[in-house]
């Protein structure tokens, strides 16, 4: 009987600990327990009429090769209907800059395992999406930090660190960036620091991932042009970008997509061979149909109207629960579906989050978004799920929480 199969797992996996998120949802199934802590986007949202419609329609059309196996790359269909979905924000790309993933995370996994050797450098913003940390993670590679501000990634630190790596021989294998309302800030970067990280990322020679799930989840303000297209704008190949339509048509859905040079993508495709093959054929299709059939841009608009009005409804009770002398702050997000929350110093919010299970709610606490040397005083909220109810309750209660624990600190 093998007693020590720890000792055969591969180096890359043996002192692996998975997402760290995944460790709190334990918590929560509690029914009485109001969760703030997933992505979850809201099923209110979700255009089930036109998914009832679409499915039907697709298994009777084409039962034979939704059963099969099918394109490694991605349906034609879908890759032709992307690129018009792209063009619409001005970025002009062919059939062989795209690659069809199974989600985003899936786009993160073929990111981490083409670029990444044991022992090789990332530079990533502080905090930052741990499911990105947890992808790029096992390749076993050293992350540096940059601290965000409120309009992005601090650039002159960026050059700083860079310049420092390129005087000790170190090149990054990438920067990784979520620069639209940021997972778990809900900070967006500025059109200036965006130019600044491809001004990097030439100076320096190291490509950009830019990550965006949320870009089109705007509530206020001026759209920002992505990095991707400012790349295009000087002729450049130093970009890749990841989507997902998992927040602005339905995670289970569990299709995204990857965009960059030719051949960046046709390694991801040898890599996607390898891993899961193909993605669904009718999962794809009912992404086809959401955006050619569904009504797409008047979805969009009822998205932003919808958690527009839940972020508003949150950062109002914010205001009324938790009055200056709490000495707690938070980001006020122009879309997407987080905000952060940042406590007195002294106060680990792991600890709050225990005590926060006593008061029937629940966050993210802010730790697992650093790559290294984490901050503990902060807690990433997600304001898309629970109902505007909820919310309110929520906040009352974290309030409550946080009044009692500063009483005894
Ligand atoms: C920045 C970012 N990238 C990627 C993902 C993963 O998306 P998916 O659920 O499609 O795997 C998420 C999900 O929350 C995210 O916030």
């Amino acid at each position: 009987m093998i007693t020590n199969w720890n000792d055969r797992f591969s180096d890359n996996i043996r002192e692996f600990e998975g997402y760290s998120i995944g460790k709190i949802m334990k918590y929560l199934n509690d029914p009485n327990i109001i969760s703030l802590a997933g992505g979850l986007p809201s099923p209110d949202m979700f255009l089930k009429t036109g998914m009832r419609i679409a499915s039907k329609q697709r298994l009777e059309e084409d039962i034979d090769t939704i059963m099969q196996y099918t394109s490694v790359p991605g349906e034609k269909s879908l890759v032709d209907a992307i690129i018009g979905f792209l063009a619409r924000d001005s970025i002009n790309i062919s059939p062989e800059n795209l690659i069809v993933t199974s989600s985003g995370q899936h786009g993160l996994d073929l990111t981490g395992r083409l670029f990444l050797n044991h022992g090789d450098t990332i530079i990533i913003d502080r905090p930052t999406f741990a499911g990105a940390i947890v992808a790029f993670s096992m390749q076993r590679i050293n992350i540096v930090g940059i601290d965000i501000e409120s309009d992005g990634a601090n650039v002159d630190v960026y050059e700083e660190k860079l310049e420092a790596m390129k005087k000790k021989g170190i090149k990054p294998k990438f920067m990784y960036a979520v620069p639209d309302f940021q997972n778990p800030s809900g900070i967006t970067c500025s059109k200036a620091k965006r130019e600044k990280l491809l001004d990097l990322s030439y100076k320096y020679d190291v490509p950009i991932i830019e990550d965006s799930p949320y870009r089109d989840l705007r509530y206020t303000g001026e759209t920002i042009p992505s990095i991707y297209e400012l790349d295009q704008k000087r002729d450049g190949n130093h970009v890749i970008g990841l989507y997902t339509f998992s927040k602005i048509f339905c995670p289970g859905i569990r299709v995204g997509f990857n965009i960059g040079p030719k051949e960046v993508i046709e390694r991801m495709i040898n890599i996607k061979e390898g891993n899961i093959l193909n993605t669904p054929k009718f999962n794809q299709d009912m992404c086809t149909e959401f955006l050619t059939t569904m009504g797409l841009e008047e979805h969009l608009e009822n998205c932003r109207n919808y958690y527009g009005d839940k972020l508003n409804l949150f950062l109002e009770t914010m205001e009324e629960y938790f009055p200056p002398e709490m000495g707690v702050t938070w980001t006020k997000p122009d879309g997407g579906l987080f905000l952060w929350v940042t406590v007195p110093e002294h106060i680990d919010t792991n600890d709050l989050f225990m005590d926060a299970l006593k008061y029937n709610v629940a966050f993210v606490p802010g730790d697992v978004f650093y790559g290294e040397n984490p901050a503990l005083n902060h807690m990433r909220i997600n304001y898309s799920f629970a109902s505007k109810d909820q919310l309110v309750e929520a906040v009352k209660r974290l309030s409550g929480c946080l009044r009692e624990r500063l009483s005894k600190s």
